[in-house]
């Protein structure tokens, strides 16, 4: 059965690569995103370990001068995706988005170089400085309050979960001309982000097109500034992996050291005491989002979860049949299909595993695994799914879930890659 998958898994790697970069899946996103290239080079290095890094040096290759790494490298035109190289105008060569997305290359990156440290060696020292570069963009434009914000809720890759509700309310969207949008007629509306929040999304990226992408403008003045427990755990646990590939490479990492000790610093101000877990901050009110979102379970990647945060994320998985779901599924705004409001996503599912194996969980992370697993088996490789029922929702063939059966869901017990 799982060489039957694995065969799957890796056609719908080879099916969705362009020529040194990996597309998430036809139609619906058919240019290179970035956390989605850093779980394709995951997947890739279970079986072309060449091509696992050529993944990350062309998404490297689109690094932006002050160090930022875009969300989006619109490498060749395609007009089936809205919103294209114009409406962010980039202004550079390649032409990308004018925001940043997950930070998990260097975390990815690490265990690639782990599955074959000679072959490695040569392409992570060479990757090395662009990382750091990014890792430092991370530091002085996103983490001046103590922890991370993202600047759009596209930047946080949960595009709609409900720790942006705060912070959308505020945003002004009665400016915006009428647009088309194409995603909802590649996959059902009803699994993807309403008009409303999409009207939020377009005048929010029009503040940062039309300043230019000054960073210090968007911080000072942008519609939209959100402190992320997701980020935040996510690049603590980055800092820590690159300082480790650092260190291997024979270089200084105190700098590093010391974005991820400040950030573990700053956790307390997203402990929201009523929720009994991390949550979003408005940065502009200081007000939380109010629903327990996925970003919380990610402090089992950065080895955060405290024991009362633990079994309140716990309750939470324990209201799905499978894993973990986005939103609290005993929360009103619960929505079982809809993108980032309730539905399973495997790649998030992976990242928590790798924190709770290295954490010594082994009961947890297996239950994980198997229940990823289980979707996979039963509804193939799609981008996320009913953790109620386990209908695949949003993009088939998808890039990210076909790497993580390979390089995770998909191996058995203890066998993480
Ligand atoms: N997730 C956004 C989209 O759906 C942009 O990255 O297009």
């Amino acid at each position: 059965m799982n060489a039957a998958l694995d065969k799957a898994a890796r056609a719908i790697l080879r099916g969705n690569d362009r020529g040194g970069y990996t597309i998430p899946t036809a139609g619906l996103y058919p240019f290179q995103w970035n956390w989605d290239s850093a779980f394709a080079a995951w997947g890739f290095a279970t079986f072309d370990i060449d091509r696992a890094w050529r993944e990350l040096e062309t998404l490297c290759a689109a690094q932006w001068s002050d160090g930022m790494i875009p969300h989006i490298v619109f490498w060749r035109p395609d007009p089936a995706y809205f919103l294209g190289p114009e409406a962010w105008a980039s202004g550079t060569e390649p032409a990308t988005s004018g925001i940043s997305q997950p930070p998990v290359a260097a975390i990815l990156a690490r265990r690639i170089w782990a599955a074959d440290p000679a072959a490695g060696r040569g392409r992570i020292a060479a990757l090395y400085p662009r990382l750091v570069a990014w890792h430092r963009w991370w530091h002085l434009h996103r983490c001046a309050s103590g922890v991370a914000a993202v600047t759009h809720p596209w930047e946080s890759g949960r595009d709609n979960c409900p720790d942006w509700d705060v912070g959308l309310g505020a945003v002004d969207a009665s400016r915006i001309a009428p647009y088309a949008r194409r995603d909802t007629e590649e996959v059902d509306p009803e699994t993807r982000p309403p008009k409303a929040d999409y009207d939020r999304y377009m005048a929010i990226l029009e503040f940062g097109r039309d300043c230019g992408w000054d960073q210090d403008e968007i911080i000072r003045n942008g519609p939209f500034l959100m402190a992320d427990p997701a980020i935040t755990f996510i690049l603590i646990r980055a800092h820590r992996d690159l300082a480790a590939i650092g260190r291997a490479l024979g270089h200084d990492v105190t700098e590093i050291e010391g974005w991820a000790a400040a950030l573990t610093a700053g956790l307390p101000y997203l402990w929201h005491p009523g929720l009994h877990c991390h949550a979003a901050r408005d940065l502009r009110s200081g007000a939380f989002a109010g629903a327990l979102g996925s970003g919380a379970f990610l402090a089992w990647l950065a080895g955060a979860a405290t024991p009362e945060a633990e079994a309140r994320l716990i309750r939470a998985w324990d209201g799905v049949r499978y894993g973990i779901p986005s939103a609290d599924p005993a929360a009103p705004g619960f929505e079982r299909r809809r993108y980032w409001r309730g539905p399973v996503w495997p790649v998030v599912n992976a990242l928590v595993a790798i924190g709770l194996t290295d954490a010594g969980r082994h009961a947890l992370a297996d239950r994980l695994r198997r229940e990823t697993a289980a979707l996979i088996r039963a509804c193939g490789f799609n981008e996320y799914f009913d953790p109620i029922d386990g209908a695949p929702c949003g993009g088939r063939n998808f890039t990210w879930t076909a790497a993580v059966w390979l390089a995770w869901a998909g191996r058995d017990e203890g066998e993480t890659g």
